[in-house]
């Protein structure tokens, strides 16, 4: 079997409304993103995801879409996407869209018509006189609200945010029809939005915990298998490898591989990944764990829902944060399947902290009436220059729509260009030296012996060398180093917080 384009991709995950904005409101768009084509590509990945660029009230940043099959007028137009995608093909660009079938918005012509009585059965309303059972909001508060009439909806995430009745067929084939609208636009593959929702267990029954576990009447139904059995039997009667990956939160790997058997998705997020400390032990936990248990492994450090890593590795000591960043990447980069980056992170950029409440617009910072912050902090809009009101983001005086922090300036793609010490050019030499290497190296790891705290691995003549510990260890023997996160004394040592690629 020849190897499929997404076995080894480099994808990145683009927040639309934080990477660039062309029309000059403020808020990033379709047609920013198509002039930054150019960025993507000599940066070096394979594929961009694109957040959802849907009709919306926005009331999740636009997880709650009002219409599966156009694009907001914030964001674009439909011919916008088209020409996206178009121009991505010709830059030798994959593009992956979302597609959010959990929850629709409040605002969605289904919902609407379910409020008025007609077709509730396409959403889970219950009668009852008080709350019907203690499922809360992910993002806070009870996972029902009450509509005229009496009713209650369930809503997993923002009351905008009513869950669909996946016992109902019209469900189903409604779901297929805009997954056949977008692959007829040309997409090469979807991202699913909460792919270990979608179906609850029958009787909503109370639970003791509502984390993202893999036994839960609230996740991880069996019945959601089928659902992928038939989108993968649809992704296949395409032209081209269309591929669809999950966002499968399980806290079991062996429940994790069962959404990439053969017949189903492709890949599924790999969070435990990016869940694990930093900790060679951890580390490899997980890399054993992934490798045994799914064919197709992904690899991933951030995303628009948690802290950044730089921000989550930074300890007492500054600067720790972004060198265990950089040796998080070199170390993901050597390992065998996919790599999902998430934008900003070629920058370096932290989790911004500060952002004033009022500026905030998370649900998860609203909902829970500002105890818990939200992920605002991961979506500031993308420095690009080094100056102006959004730093290049937008067109000149026009403000972002979540502030920048002035550090940014200087993490900008403008101040990183051509410094060979910057972040920018470190990932840029990575993800070349990959695209190098990937086609003739094993698919598979061994472990070699290394000190404790630290991680040797290699393929085939590629060894890679990470050190999580307090004290630099010596290399393994090799011929020569292709790759470093950060200075490598004499070529002999590996000091803390630092991985690296040697040829043996
Ligand atoms: C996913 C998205 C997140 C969103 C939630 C509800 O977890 O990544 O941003 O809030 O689903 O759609």
């Amino acid at each position: 079997m020849a190897i499929p384009w997404w076995r080894d991709a480099v994808v990145y995950e683009i927040y639309v409304r934080s990477f660039a904005d062309a029309s000059g409101d403020g808020v990033g768009d379709l047609a920013g993103i198509r002039e930054r084509l150019p960025y993507l590509r000599k940066l070096g990945v394979d594929a961009i995801w694109l957040t959802p660029f849907y009709p919306s009230p926005m009331a999740d940043g636009g997880y709650d879409v009002a219409d599966y099959r156009g694009v907001d007028p914030l964001f674009g137009s439909l011919a916008d996407f088209e020409a996206l995608v178009a121009d991505a093909h010709e830059q030798g660009l994959k593009v992956i869209v979302d597609v959010v079938p959990n929850h629709s918005s409040d605002r969605h012509p289904w919902f609407e018509a379910a409020l008025r009585g007609e077709g509730r059965d396409r959403y889970v309303f219950r009668s009852s006189p008080d709350l019907p059972n203690n499922w809360q909001s992910t993002f806070g508060g009870p996972a029902w609200t009450r509509v005229a009439g009496g009713q209650w909806y369930l809503h997993l995430f923002a009351p905008g945010q009513p869950d669909f009745n996946w016992r109902n067929p019209e469900v189903h084939a409604e779901f297929l029809d805009i997954l056949r609208f977008w692959l007829d636009r040309g997409v090469d593959g979807f991202r699913i939005d909460v792919a270990m929702g979608l179906y609850k267990a029958e009787g909503l029954p109370d639970v003791d915990d509502q984390s993202f576990t893999a036994v839960s009447p609230v996740w991880g139904q069996p019945e959601v298998h089928d659902v992928y059995r038939a989108w993968r039997k649809l992704l296949d009667a395409f032209p081209g490898e269309r591929m669809a990956v999950g966002e499968v939160w399980t806290d079991d790997p062996v429940d994790l591989a069962r959404y990439v058997r053969p017949d189903e998705l492709h890949q599924s997020f790999n969070f435990a990944w990016l869940q694990a400390p930093w900790s060679a032990t951890a580390f490899r936990k997980v890399i054993d764990d992934t490798l045994a248990t799914v064919p197709f492994a992904t690899w991933v450090l951030s995303n628009h829902d948690v802290v950044r890593h730089r921000t989550r590795y930074e300890t007492a000591d500054a600067g720790t944060g972004l060198d265990r960043a950089r040796a998080a990447l070199v170390t993901m980069l050597a390992l065998p399947g996919s790599a999902y980056l998430y934008q900003g992170e070629e920058l370096g950029l932290p989790e911004v902290k500060d952002i004033p409440p009022e500026a905030r617009q998370d649900p998860v910072f609203l909902q829970s009436e500002g105890k818990i912050p939200g992920r605002d902090g991961c979506r500031v809009p993308l420095p690009w220059s080094d100056s102006g009101a959004s730093l290049g983001f937008a067109p000149d005086g026009i403000r972002p729509w979540l502030p920048q922090p002035p550090e940014f300036a200087a993490l900008s793609v403008a101040a990183q260009t051509g410094d060979p010490g910057s972040t920018l050019e470190f990932y840029r030499r990575a993800l070349a030296c990959r695209r190098e290497l990937v086609g003739s190296i094993p698919h598979t790891i061994q472990w070699l012996d290394s000190p404790e705290d630290a991680l040797f691995f290699s393929r085939g003549s590629l060894i890679c060398v990470l050190n999580c510990g307090l004290r630099p260890v010596p290399l393994p023997s090799h011929d020569r180093v292709v790759l470093a996160s950060g200075h490598l004394p004499e070529d002999r040592l590996l000091p803390p917080d630092t991985a690296a690629w040697l040829l043996s």
